[in-house]
């Protein structure tokens, strides 16, 4: 149920302001149509003078109401010399992504005098942006707005793509569009309040694109958790950087994100049938490291990763301390319907994202998507759960 809440109703607490430790950049990434990124401390600062720059009649702020009861005081406080905005907040967590939610909320934006010069600031976690950016790109076929991701997950990750959309009929994300906000504002100062559990799984997309890319970026996620303390709030300062540097590295190769650019779904076959069969138990970067670990071991048995490279892999992924194992209610026979399900199965039979070097996606021609037979998906499973359990 999507709740409303008066922008004069919440408490006048106020976050500090910019800390130390990252001067505000801004990046114009090729995969988000050169849409700006402003990141660092204080990066949020501006987002005034950028609304104001748009002029819209009304600013809608939807969040969800976590969210809201911890910064929606800040975010008004902060909004209240130039504009009053109208708060909509839906409801949180994975298992509300869903499609009644985005009705009521595109119901209430209309309700509440949306109109086609309005402005919708999406603040919130991965599932706040998609949602809302969803409802935003729906409404009068599209409306502007602006991502304020208050993840780590969703600033390193959401933001560098223009996809949104809910979950639908069994599935992540089967219902979406590709949609790109105004601009991005990721301030590293909403990592104070996140769970370390949270955190934790953030940092296994940035370790995925690590494995991705190589050279360089491989070996700097290594040293980042050689250093010590990963979740030091200096440490995640860098990781937001180094996280964007990895995806504007990609965007390079692939600005839309239909070619070489799927590689960013590495582990996400699985990552998502885990994800959804776990309703909410397993976050979706917990459930990709669980992905990631399938889909090494399956083209190691493949014969496409060799062993020292999948071993280089495993000993990336060993690094990340504590991860939720899959929940010993889910089955592999559960698992596998799910990723027959998935959408990047071909009518021919499954489909992955292998890699056959650190730094080297297995590729047939253009494409980085590589069959594999149901038998040996089923086999690994079965290996993974034993090895878990
Ligand atoms: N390309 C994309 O669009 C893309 C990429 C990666 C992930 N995703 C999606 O993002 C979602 C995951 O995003 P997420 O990890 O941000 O989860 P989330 O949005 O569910 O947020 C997780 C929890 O953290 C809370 N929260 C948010 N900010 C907080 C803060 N600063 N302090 C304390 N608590 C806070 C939220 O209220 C929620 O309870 C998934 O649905 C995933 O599919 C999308």
């Amino acid at each position: 149920m999507v709740r409303i809440q008066s922008a004069t109703s919440a408490d006048t607490n106020t976050h500090s302001s910019a800390q130390t430790g990252m001067a505000v950049e801004t990046w114009n990434s090729p995969l988000t149509g050169n849409m700006p990124i402003h990141f660092g401390d204080g990066a949020l600062d501006t987002l005034p003078a950028l609304l104001q720059e748009l002029s819209p009649d009304k600013v809608f702020l939807v969040s969800d109401p976590h969210v809201f009861d911890l910064y929606g005081a800040f975010l008004i406080h902060l909004l209240s010399s130039r504009f009053a905005p109208e708060v909509v907040l839906i409801p949180e967590g994975e298992n509300e992504k869903k499609l009644s939610n985005l009705e009521e909320l595109c119901e209430e934006l209309f309700n509440r005098g949306a109109t086609k010069s309005s402005v919708i600031v999406n603040f919130g976690g991965g599932v706040v942006l998609n949602v809302g950016g969803m409802a935003a790109s729906l409404i009068y076929r599209g409306i502007r707005f602006v991502h304020v991701p208050t993840t780590l997950m969703a600033q390193s990750d959401v933001i560098v793509s223009n996809k949104q959309g809910v979950n639908f009929a069994n599935g992540k994300n089967r219902l979406g569009l590709f949609s790109k906000p105004v601009a991005a504002f990721a301030d590293p100062r909403f990592y104070n309040t996140e769970l370390p559990r949270q955190l934790r799984a953030s940092l296994v997309e940035y370790c995925k694109n690590a494995i991705l890319l190589g050279g360089k970026h491989f070996e700097t996620a290594m040293a980042y958790f050689e250093a010590g303390n990963a979740l030091a709030p200096a440490k995640l300062r860098q990781l937001l950087r180094y996280s964007l540097e990895q995806k504007f590295e990609i965007a390079k190769l692939d600005p839309t994100e239909r070619g070489f650019g799927l590689v960013l779904e590495y582990g996400h076959t699985v990552g998502h049938a885990v994800e959804f069969l776990s309703q909410g138990r397993v976050l979706h970067g917990e459930a990709v490291y669980h992905g990631m670990r399938v889909a090494g071991r399956l083209a190691n048995i493949l014969g496409i990763f060799p062993d020292a490279e999948y071993k280089k892999q495993t000993s990336l992924l060993n690094k990340i301390p504590d991860i939720q194992s899959i929940p010993a209610d889910i089955s592999v026979g559960q698992i596998l319907q799910a990723v027959q399900r998935d959408n990047k199965k071909r009518d021919k039979g499954l489909a992955f994202i292998l890699m056959q070097a650190i730094g080297q996606p297995n590729r047939r021609g253009e494409s980085v998507l590589t069959p594999v037979p149901e038998e040996a998906l089923q086999q690994v499973l079965l290996e993974y759960r034993d090895a878990l359990l």
